[in-house]
């Protein structure tokens, strides 16, 4: 019986690489355990020798003064009460050598603890990648991951241990100047990204020499600030946190994220710093989250402002008690913990508390038996200098860009044009392409970056001639330049146009109630255009923008967003069709800013709108279309993708089995393409109401021309689960629409099933 045997050897030999595999994990989890134990021994015989200002003195964390990311406090004192061991970490210190004499200092105090170096490394620290908001564009999770652990080898290795990234806010509102440091509107997206870049910041484990301790802000819905107005309140039912807002700094707890950062918002009322549902409940309570959480800048302090402090000492009181471990810039822990301990206001098991978390990380990260890991020149020169850092900044790049527009088939561009007009304010300059949030680092120059001029001659054969004119500013009204930008496109078979926003328009305290492309620039397209030429618009942004005209009107349209390092190798990668554009919007683009809060998840409402042809009595603004300009997901390629043959492995599904879900995409046009695949699911009767339809799955696909692949997608009770209004988890039997689509309105496929009990 041969066959007999085969299988039972087949079997037999699947037994044992099951057994082998198990047996390793559990081995792993064994020496993991083993050493975390040991951790927590060393923590213990360190708290046991500690005054107790030299516990408070670990839960201070001041800037340094290379770069200020918040009001300053001057202290010309940092270097003595850092050699006291009143000070547990610094931000903002750059460089090996600065980094080094500073820990020098550190382990000159009494126990010699060293301190944490905290930097904001967003989105890379030499080689600058595409901005998070760009990044997430791109819906790939492994680029995002590989672009975070490249940001960390590198600010490793200039003596950095701690990053403050991944933001993991949700935000629906583009007047909000942070939304360029998130991952857009959408919790599913978001969640995933969040999880991809604690991952890819912290690598295999904290300790090794190539990783930084990551941080996922600002805890909890600072992205939902009213009005898009930077640090104001939010006002938020608990459905909405729980089932919106907080699942990507779950995702980042269940990544394993060293740190959390608080925030500077009020959530209904109560500052996040001095939010102990948020801190103790959530987090260290219901997620058992053990690493620590720091404030933001100067937080603990602003909640004197916020009403709910008379001073700084209930400030301190109030942040130490919710769980805030550790006080960045405001002082309010120095100069108060000590007496609120005499005075039995606060317990000495809650600064333990904080101060052992913060040790465990220092622990963890090797600092004690090595300060000066970190801070290796010859390693920071070798990692600053890596060619293959900039050819994945290169090609994450090209992977954010959003191909809006491509009217006639425009683009690619033929590599054989005789004349080429590059314009815009936006073609020359290095530093804009890197957008907000970077890392200048002095001594460096910026000849690294790849401008988009430089990038479109290393492009163009010896052929083509590139034309340049300026045409006019950013910002003002200023049109002297469009003469001379209009007589160079009429010599050119085609104009390329570089416009958008300055970089630092977008960012911290960045928001704008005006989010037009700024100045003339439109204008000046629209003198470009009366030529007679196709023009391609490229937009450089840091948020969605309002552009009609120019989505009207341009020939093709880009979204470059700020790309980074190589920003001008990317564009002209998909300006020639060397890389096929497969980003899709993480981010609703609205019609005006009247529209809003605008996001694809929102509720039917008892009067829905549904179409433009009627406003009266549904729910829309009478001068206004229901729809957004560009919607969450929207993003086309330069081939076409068709879909069919969705297929339910069930049409009832009971709550703990699965639907497997699958769907042929076929490649229909003449390039290789990604296509991002969309899966969304509607509840369609629920014990509350639930949105119109929520992203619950996607799959970005290569596939070439006239290629067609099959993908399949499980839906699960987690897929089908949302809040009830007890705010219990739960996945209620009923109706379920699956869409599949290519963006969040363009619905290719349909089908239903039933949850049954
Ligand atoms: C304030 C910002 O809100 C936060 O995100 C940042 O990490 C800190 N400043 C430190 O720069």
């Amino acid at each position: 019986m041969p066959f007999k045997h085969s299988f039972y050897n087949l079997f037999m030999k699947k037994m044992v690489i099951r057994i082998l595999v198990l047996f390793t994990v559990l081995l792993q989890f064994k020496m993991l355990t083993a050493q975390q134990r040991a951790i927590d021994k060393k923590v213990d015989s360190v708290l046991r020798l500690m005054t107790l200002e030299e516990k408070i003195g670990q839960l201070n964390q001041y800037n340094d003064d290379w770069r200020a990311t918040g009001p300053v406090t001057v202290d010309n004192d940092k270097a003595n009460q850092i050699r006291k061991g009143q000070v547990g970490s610094l931000l903002n210190v750059l460089g090996t050598e600065r980094i080094k004499s500073w820990q020098m200092i550190a382990i000159q105090s009494r126990l010699k603890i060293p301190l944490l170096f905290g930097q904001d490394v967003i989105h890379g620290y030499k080689t600058t990648f595409p901005i998070p908001i760009a990044e997430a564009a791109s819906w790939d999770l492994d680029a995002m991951e590989l672009s975070a652990r490249i940001a960390a080898t590198e600010a490793s290795a200039a003596g950095i241990n701690w990053t403050f990234a991944p933001m993991v806010d949700i935000a629906r509102d583009p007047r909000w100047g942070r939304v360029m440091e998130g991952a857009g509107e959408d919790t599913y997206l978001g969640s995933k990204i969040a999880f991809a870049r604690v991952k890819g910041f912290q690598g295999n484990k904290l300790g090794d020499t190539n990783t930084v301790m990551a941080c996922a802000k600002h805890f909890a819905a600072y992205g939902a600030a009213i009005g898009g107005r930077d640090y104001n309140s939010v006002d938020m039912s608990d459905r909405l946190l729980w089932e919106v807002y907080l699942p990507p700094f779950k995702a980042a707890v269940d990544a394993g994220v060293a740190t959390f950062m608080n925030a500077f918002n009020d959530l209904n009322g109560v500052p996040a710093t001095g939010n102990k549902y948020l801190q103790r409940d959530i987090l260290k309570g219901k997620w058992g989250f053990k690493g620590f959480v720091v404030s933001d800048w100067g937080s603990v302090g602003e909640m004197i402002n916020h009403g709910t402090a008379k001073n700084g000492y209930e400030a301190a009181l109030s942040a130490i008690t919710a769980g805030s471990d550790m006080d960045m810039e405001s002082r309010c822990y120095k100069k108060n913990l000590v007496q609120l301990v005499k005075d039995k206001k606060v317990p000495v098991t809650l600064i333990d508390d904080a101060v052992k978390r913060i040790l465990k990380k220092k622990f963890e990260l090797g600092l004690f038996d090595d300060p000066f890991k970190f801070c290796n020149t010859g390693r920071e020169q070798a990692a600053l200098n890596n060619p293959a850092h900039a050819k994945a900044a290169r090609e994450i790049a090209a992977k954010s860009i959003v191909l809006l527009k491509n009217s006639n088939n425009l683009l690619p561009l033929a590599k054989n044009l005789k004349t080429i007009a590059f314009i815009g304010p936006l073609v020359k300059p290095l530093k804009q392409n890197k957008g907000f949030w970077d890392i200048d680092i002095p001594g460096i120059d910026s000849n690294f970056i790849v401008s988009q001029w430089k990038g479109l001659q290393n492009k163009i054969g010896a052929n083509t001639t590139l034309l340049y004119a300026k045409g006019c500013d950013i910002e003002g009204n200023n049109r002297e330049g469009f003469a001379e930008a209009v007589e160079i496109a009429k010599q050119a078979d085609v104009v390329i146009l570089s416009i958008g926003e300055r970089r630092d328009m977008s960012g911290e305290a960045k928001s704008r109630s005006n989010i037009n492309i700024p100045g003339v620039q439109e204008d000046l397209l629209k003198e470009l255009l009366a030529t007679g030429k196709p023009v391609v618009v490229l937009i450089n942004a840091g948020r969605p923008l309002v552009f009609n005209y120019t989505a009207d009107n341009a020939s093709a349209i880009l979204y470059t967003w700020w790309l980074g390092s190589e920003a001008g190798n990317a564009i002209a990668d998909v300006l020639f069709g060397d890389y096929n554009p497969s980003a899709k919007l993480p981010m609703s683009f609205p019609l005006s800013v009247g529209q809003i809060p605008i996001y694809y998840s929102h509720f039917n409402t008892g009067r829905p709108a549904t179409s433009d042809d009627k406003h009266h009595y549904n729910s829309s603004y009478n001068d206004l279309s229901i729809f957004p300009k560009y919607e969450f997901g929207y993003g086309l390629s330069y081939t076409s993708f068709h879909y069919s043959n969705l297929q339910l492995s069930k049409k009832k599904m009971k709550i703990q089995d699965q639907v497997e879900v699958s769907v042929t995409i076929s490649n229909t046009g003449k390039y290789d393409g990604e296509e991002i695949v969309q899966l969304y699911i509607r509840d369609k009767v629920g014990s509350i109401a639930r949105p119109v339809k929520e992203l619950k799955d996607f799959s970005k696909i290569k596939l070439n021309a006239g290629e067609s692949k099959t993908i399949k997608f499980v839906i699960n009770k987690e897929k089908l689960s949302f809040y009830n209004q007890q705010l219990q988890w739960v996945a209620e039997p009923g109706d379920f629409e699956l869409t599949i689509g290519a963006s969040s309105k363009d619905i290719r496929l349909k089908e239903e099933f039933e949850l049954v009990k």
